[in-house]
Order: structure tokens, then C-alpha cells, then sequence
């Protein structure tokens, strides 16, 4: 039996290593220059005992990130991980590695069957596409504490600090930011609805606002209790929409005159509800909410866009290093477009004024988010009088 190396494979410099990878199924092994050697010399066939003698002087190590870690859908999508904790191969464990690896293959109808979907949960032949891929890891550890998986990946434990390298180069500092040049906050009156744990509630505090928190986990606002004690920035736990309906009925017609909200709209507007109409319950909600800002009040919006669901996953047998998946598909596609957003809203009597697309402007040690497209758009509206 031959082992040949498949034509997937790309060999190319990364970090001053040599890195073997199968652009397909986004698998890598970093290989010294005897291996490469060996691959050049072999790539057409070799039996596994002609592999093992032309690998025992080669060095090699698994270089491929096998799960899609706490970060989920912002994990680096080419699984290269290059750390050094890595064990080194030769000879029979190299040749293992690169075979189980896809590197290399001993035949092709069984390559291309494990990109196939699984057939059930018990069909580890598979790799599995990327929802199942996703399924296998966050969608339990998700489901374990919802509130506290999202949290974590963006805070520190204790919520006093931005951990998340986009969410603080890209978010925190363009809000900073703007605020400081854009909007004259002193004895303003904030709503921030759906303010989590109030870090950017006191964000907006600093710059000389009274803010109000509003949110429907309370263990969110217990951090932001926690953190916060302080006069001007208070924190209310709203269960539902009623109580939305009735903490804004207390407050006097009007009284806001700026609303943030900082990635919960989309989470409010699901596209669906968009293309059917604002449902009877969430036009409630927004009522109430939107009822409460001042006239020539600005909206201020932060939400991923919706190239967010251009998730990044393997593409099918004809593109395999394709992005373009199933997520351009409206049916998929959870976040609602930017025009569906801004006819939602002018019922509301909110028109778009600003509309901005943050970067990050800080360097990282990583290429791929070097040039990656930040996910956010930061929209301004403005209630007619
Ligand atoms: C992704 S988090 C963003 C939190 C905060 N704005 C930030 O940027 O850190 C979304 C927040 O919206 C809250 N939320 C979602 N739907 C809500 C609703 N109908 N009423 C109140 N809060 C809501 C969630 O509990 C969560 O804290």
C-alpha cells in the first residue's frame, strides 16, 4: 500500500518554520528541511516502511488547532498553532502525524468521504462541517452558563476590564474615542439599554454623564452594581418588556438624550422578525425604549454587521478554501442588513445620521487579524423633533 501526498497540500514559510498544510481541511505540520526533502521525493507513492526510513532523521510537530477554544467564531479560521509546547516527531510517529494529519493520503475516494457531513453524532470518521465542528465544543459549553461564556470571553472574571484584544482595540477605544470628540456628555441623561455589566455604562459616566443601565440578566447587573457605586450611574434588572414598559413610564416623557446600545439591537431585531415585520411584542419594546428619547436625541448603535455571519468554515469539494458558505444565505443570516435596520427604526421616528466602521488601530502578532475586517458598524440616529 502507498501513502502519496495529496495535491491539498501547500508548503509555505510561517514564523521562520516550514509548514506543511492541507488547505482543505486547514490541518498543519511544521516540517524540517529532511522532510521536506522526503515529501519532494515520495509525493507520487511510498510505502509506509519507504516514509518511515526517509523520516528518521526528519523533525516535525503538530501545528494544527483542533478546537475552536473560547473565542468561537473569532478563532483564527486557518487552525495554524505554532506554539512551542508542541511535541517533536520522527521516523514512524512523523509518518503517523502526517497521515493522520491528511498530508498524507493512501487513497483518494476515502480523503474526500471525510469531508462529507457526519452521518450522526457518532460518526467520528467525519471531520464535520463547521456547525457540527461548532456544535461539538460551544454549543455545550454555551448552553452550560450562556451569560457567563459571553462575559468571560470579553471581560475579565471580575468585569472590571476589557480582556478581548477587538473588543478593546476596536469597541472600547473607538467609543472612548468618539465620545471624547463627538458628543458633549456633561448632565446628559443616558440610557444604556442591554448594558451588561456596566463597563461602558461608566465609560459614558466618565465623560460627564448621568447614565442608567437597563439589562434582562440579572447577573450582569449585579457585576454592575458591584463595580459601580457611584451617583450617577444606576443599574435596573427588566425582566421582560413590561417591566421595560413600566420603569420607562416612570421616568418623564422624553427624558433621555442619548440611548446606546452596543451589540444588543441585532439581538433584538433578528433578521426574521425584520422581513416580517417588527413582531407585535418587540414593537412594544422599542416603543417604550425609543419613546423616551428626547427629540434631536441620538440613537447610538453598535452592532456586528452582517459580514459577522460570513463564517469562516470549509468550504464544499469544488472551493475547499472557500469563506463564502451557507451563512451569505438570507435564510442563515440572523443579523439583519444595515437598510433592514434603518427602515425598522424610522418607526420609531429615528433617522440615520452618522454611520462609521471602526478598525483597529494597534499591530498584533497575528497576521490574520492584522488584516481581518472588523466586524462592528458603529450608526448614529437622530429622533425628528
Ligand atoms: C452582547 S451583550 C452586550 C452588553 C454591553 N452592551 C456591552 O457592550 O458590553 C448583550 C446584552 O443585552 C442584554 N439584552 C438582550 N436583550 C435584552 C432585552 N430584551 N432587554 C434587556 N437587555 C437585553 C443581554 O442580557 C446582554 O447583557
Amino acid at each position: 500500500m502507498k501513502f502519496f501526498v495529496i495535491t491539498d497540500v501547500l508548503i509555505h514559510f510561517r514564523d521562520e518554520n516550514l509548514l506543511v498544510s492541507n488547505t482543505r481541511s486547514r490541518e498543519h505540520v511544521t516540517l524540517c528541511s529532511v522532510g521536506i526533502e522526503a515529501l519532494s521525493r515520495l509525493y507520487l507513492g511510498a510505502t509506509k516502511e519507504e516514509w518511515m526510513e526517509s523520516l528518521v532523521n526528519a523533525e516535525g510537530s503538530d501545528a494544527t488547532e483542533t478546537s475552536f477554544g473560547e473565542k468561537g467564531l473569532h478563532t483564527d479560521p486557518s487552525f495554524i498553532d505554532l506554539s512551542l509546547k508542541n511535541e517533536i516527531y520522527s521516523g514512524e510517529k512523523l509518518f503517523e502525524l502526517l497521515f493522520k494529519r491528511h498530508i498524507l493520503v493512501k487513497d483518494y475516494d476515502e480523503y474526500f468521504d471525510f469531508f462529507n457531513p457526519r452521518r450522526s453524532i457518532f460518526d467520528f470518521e467525519k471531520m464535520g462541517n463547521f456547525h457540527e465542528k461548532v456544535g461539538d465544543y460551544l454549543i455545550k459549553k454555551r448552553e452550560e452558563k450562556k451569560w457567563e461564556w459571553w462575559h468571560n470571553q470579553k471581560f475579565s472574571k471580575d468585569g472590571k476590564e476589557v480582556t478581548n484584544l477587538f473588543y478593546k482595540t476596536v469597541q472600547e477605544k473607538f467609543i472612548r474615542d468618539y465620545l471624547k470628540k463627538n458628543f458633549d456628555l456633561k448632565t446628559k441623561n443616558v440610557l444604556d439599554f442591554g448594558c451588561g455589566n456596566g463597563y461602558f455604562s461608566n465609560i459614558i459616566r466618565e465623560s460627564g454623564a448621568e447614565v442608567l443601565g437597563v439589562d434582562n440578566n440579572q447577573s450582569l447587573i449585579d457585576i454592575a452594581r458591584k463595580n459601580y457605586s457611584l451617583a450617577d450611574l444606576s443599574f435596573v434588572f427588566c425582566e421582560d418588556t413590561n417591566s421595560v414598559i413600566n420603569l420607562m413610564s416612570k421616568t418623564n416623557d422624553n427624558k433621555f438624550d442619548y440611548i446606546i446600545m452596543q451589540d444588543v439591537l441585532s439581538l433584538i431585531l433578528d433578521h426574521n422578525i425584520i422581513k416580517n415585520g417588527v413582531s407585535f411584542e418587540i414593537d412594544r419594546l422599542l416603543e417604550s425604549i425609543f419613546s423616551n428619547l428626547k427629540p434631536n436625541g441620538l440613537f447610538v448603535c453598535v452592532d456586528p454587521n452582517p459580514i459577522f455571519w460570513l463564517a469562516l468554515r470549509l468550504g464544499s469539494k469544488k472551493h475547499p478554501i472557500s469563506i463564502v458558505t451557507e451563512y451569505r444565505h438570507k435564510k442563515f443570516n440572523t443579523t439583519p442588513n444595515q437598510y433592514e435596520v434603518v427602515n425598522a427604526l424610522s418607526k420609531y421616528g429615528l433617522g440615520l445620521v452618522s454611520w462609521e466602521h471602526p478598525r483597529s488601530d494597534r499591530e498584533t502578532d497575528n497576521d490574520f487579524w492584522n488584516n481581518c475586517y472588523a466586524i462592528w458598524d458603529f450608526m448614529i440616529f437622530r429622533k425628528y423633533a
